[in-house]
């Protein structure tokens, strides 16, 4: 049976060219980055070496990327590292999207427990803000402004960059969880004009546990783990050299000039999908933005389909989706992305979200459409 991998937006698998980068760290080259001898030294050049791979996907300079252990770290360390402990200087309103990742939705109810008032943007049907109800909302108490640059669970690309000059303008702070972003979509701190961008290394085919935070120089960031003099002192704790330089790696390979290419590649690939989908596929409906969004994902639904009882139905035929968002699923509440889009409950519980990726090749999305068209007309919704 062919397995096809269709859950690229919760995790890709460890390119080989990435773990070939990754393994000197891993037996011989064990040298700590603060250590003063050579071992230290050549451990310290390796660091900074990867932080400009980074920082050059990023379009901006390598004393500017804190490395983290997570996507969801640097959400936090955004969040509740660039603002005063208290809001000062009448600045203590915090707006998010509402379909924000939860390390972004439940690091501002911490903001929240510090005095700050935290409001959420509401989004269309695509799953984007409007710029006009946004313009109305930010005024000279906002003290920060998080918009995600793509979302995990339709793919919708926000305005973050007409966004942030509007939010700059009035002086506050403004950051973008570009974690779903990298590696799928070009993108350059400097042209999106936000202070503070997070980025994680298993979405492009690097290694799980590790991810960055780029920090603007209107920042003033305080760690959130203390007790070192690592990462400028902005992010206590020996390095994890060996995932770093994978990050690096897949940064290079998959976060540089040959993005745009397989970016049509994938685009092509998944437009295909929805065709058959359409046409054999009576009743499907599809949801996020496809032409405002990333290339690789596709939120759908089958008529009479619960979205957990299709992916338990896919996931016997070796296709591997998932319901919602990853980190939602196995809980039964519905993606509170569906809902801020304005699907009902039911609606949201019938949605499954499919990302294709590097090894997607036409096989997989014939072998896809092929089973779907199988399922249609059966279940128990
Ligand atoms: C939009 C978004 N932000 C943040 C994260 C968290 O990243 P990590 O898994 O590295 O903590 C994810 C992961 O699913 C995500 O999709």
């Amino acid at each position: 049976m062919l397995t096809v991998y269709f859950d690229h937006n919760a995790t890709t698998p460890l390119d080989p060219r990435v773990l070939e980068a990754m393994l000197p760290f891993l037996t011989g080259r064990h040298g700590n980055p603060s250590s003063a001898h050579a071992a230290g030294r050549e451990a310290r050049v390796a660091l900074e070496q990867a932080r400009e791979a980074v920082a050059e996907a990023l379009g901006g300079r390598a004393s500017q990327i804190v490395f983290t252990g997570s996507g969801s770290e640097a959400n936090n360390l955004a969040l509740l590292g660039s603002l005063p402990l208290q809001p000062q200087g009448g600045r203590g309103r915090v707006l998010l999207s509402a379909v924000e990742h939860p390390s972004v939705l439940e690091a501002a109810e911490a903001l929240a427990e510090r005095g700050y008032a935290v409001e959420r943007l509401e989004v269309d049907a695509l799953g984007r803000v409007d710029l006009e109800r946004a313009r109305a909302r930010i005024g000279p108490d906002l003290a920060l402004l998080s918009v995600m640059l793509a979302n995990n669970e339709v793919g919708t690309l926000q305005p973050v960059a007409a966004l942030a000059g509007l939010a700059r303008e009035a002086g506050a702070l403004v950051h973008s969880d570009a974690v779903q972003a990298l590696g799928k979509q070009p993108l350059a701190v400097r042209s999106l004009g936000v202070d503070l961008l997070s980025v994680s290394a298993h979405k492009l085919y690097g290694p799980k546990g590790v991810g960055a935070l780029w920090v603007g120089q209107r920042v003033q960031l305080r760690p959130l783990i203390r007790g070192g003099p690592q990462e400028d002192r902005r992010r206590a704790g020996t390095e994890n050299l060996a995932s770093i330089a994978g990050f690096a790696q897949a940064c290079r390979l998959f976060a540089g000039p040959e993005l745009k290419a397989e970016q049509a590649r994938v685009r092509a690939l998944r437009d295909a999908l929805v065709e058959r989908l359409r046409s054999d596929v009576p009743g499907v409906r599809l949801y996020g933005d496809r032409e405002e969004g990333l290339a690789n994902t596709l939120s759908l639904a089958l008529p009479h389909l619960a979205g957990d009882e299709l992916l338990v139905l896919l996931d016997l035929e070796g296709i591997y989706v998932s319901t919602g968002s990853a980190c939602s699923s196995g809980s039964l509440r519905p993606s509170h992305v569906l809902l801020a889009m304005g699907l009902s409950e039911e609606e949201a519980r019938g949605v499954v979200r499919l990302s294709l990726g590097q090894e997607t090749r036409p096989e997989h999305v014939e072998r896809v459409a092929s089973v779907m068209a199988s399922f249609a007309g059966s279940g128990t919704r």
